[in-house]
């Protein structure tokens, strides 16, 4: 995250003495990214994070890709009930590649009795319904509906909700980070970005567990949770201070930009990563020149996969697509408004759609689990 935050109690300089009430030391511990070159963060534990009481067998978890064809994909997630009992279990990969990964998630049981920790991706998680707490090693992080939660690797977190939610996750095998033309020299976000430091939400308040104990953290990596029991709990930190740390930011604060003709998707770019980009479509109003058409134009992504997941709201250029379905628009086809929407886009002045769209650089793969939900009508929904 591009700037600097701290919580709780730190010493005066990084990598001195800094004592308990019984005057033993603090363990310190840096969380750096890019080697030691990226963003980093210093926390101060209680115990040491290094001390290990067992390690379990690891359980397998994968989500391995399935042959299909080249085709123009709605996937009727929108039907998806509950997709299982926890988190963990609940998430099912429906698209993905080397470089990311998307899931839906809509988990029955509300709170963690483990902690979670990607030990080899960033993690996004869009909160399309419900709402709760992402407790770590940084505090306790409140989310909401709308809130997409950064959650950067080798967070170890617990979530706990209020209700049943629905997420859609986004794993990125990158850093995912705000947008590079949107910041200045220094990092600050400039005042053309769609959104400014103020709508980034870091942890409000600090978790401190004390005491021995069991504490199990499965560690997704490679295929495996692997799973290690430590004798205290990851919230033992009481304090820390640096740029990497898991936060919050509300499409609802995203301020889209509009134009006189239609305006291509980066105007709704909101996250960078390697190999694909997160953008948001929000409500705003069309584009007013006298003759402009607002639905986009056909076209033909020569080098990128299209994903978008509808959130709320009619998408004024697609027809029999649902709240919570994605469609995938694949790079080798062309795409384009459906028929009849392009004419009734004419002289409308605003939309109330809110979507998430995620555009991959390298082909995604369908899963065992998003062949469930392939629409087999949608090639050829183009037809009059
Ligand atoms: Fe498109």
């Amino acid at each position: 995250m591009a700037y600097y935050y701290k919580l709780g109690t730190i010493p005066p300089k990084r990598h001195t003495q800094f004592r308990q009430p019984d005057n033993s030391l603090y363990k310190e511990e840096l969380v750096s990214s890019k080697g030691f070159s990226g963003i980093y963060s210093n926390l101060y534990h209680t115990y040491s994070p290094t001390q290990v009481k067992k390690v379990l067998e690891p359980v397998r978890y994968d989500t391995p890709t399935v042959e299909s064809p080249l085709l123009q994909t709605h996937l009727k997630t929108s039907n998806a009930g509950s997709t299982g009992g926890d988190y963990l279990e609940a998430r099912k990969i429906v698209l993905k590649n080397a470089d990311v990964a998307l899931a839906i998630c809509n988990p029955t049981v509300l709170a963690m009795d483990y902690f979670y920790k990607n030990g080899e991706a960033d993690e996004v998680l869009y909160v399309h319904d419900g709402e709760g707490v992402l407790y770590s090693q940084f505090g306790k992080l409140p989310f909401k509906k709308g809130d997409y939660v950064v959650i950067p690797r080798t967070t170890i977190y617990k979530l706990t909700f209020t209700e049943a939610p629905r997420l859609l996750v986004i794993e990125s095998t990158s850093p995912v980070e705000t947008v590079k033309r949107y910041r200045n020299e220094l990092g600050q976000l400039e005042e053309h970005s769609p959104y400014c430091e103020r709508d980034i939400h870091p942890p409000q308040e600090l978790v401190i567990e004390e005491g021995e104990g069991d504490f199990l953290v499965k560690i997704k990596k490679q295929g495996y949770l692997h799973q290690y029991i430590y004798a205290h709990s990851p919230l033992d930190v009481v304090g820390w201070d640096g740029f990497l740390f898991p936060y919050t930011l509300s499409i609802y604060d995203f301020e889209p930009v509009t134009g006189r003709i239609h305006l291509p998707p980066p105007i709704h770019q909101t996250f960078q990563a390697w190999g694909f980009v997160i953008c948001s479509f929000v409500p705003r109003l069309f584009d007013y020149h006298p003759l402009a058409i607002p639905a986009p134009y056909n076209h033909s992504n020569i080098d990128s996969d299209e994903v978008l997941f509808y959130a709320e709201g009619e998408f004024m250029s697609r027809k029999g697509i649902d709240r919570g379905s994605f469609t995938l628009h694949p790079g080798g086809l062309p795409h384009g408004p459906h028929p009849g929407t392009v004419e009734k886009s004419i002289g409308a002045k605003e939309t109330n759609e809110y979507a998430v769209m995620i555009d991959t650089f390298k082909p995604l793969h369908l899963t065992a689990e998003g062949m469930k939900f392939v629409d087999d009508n949608y090639p050829y929904s183009w037809n009059e």
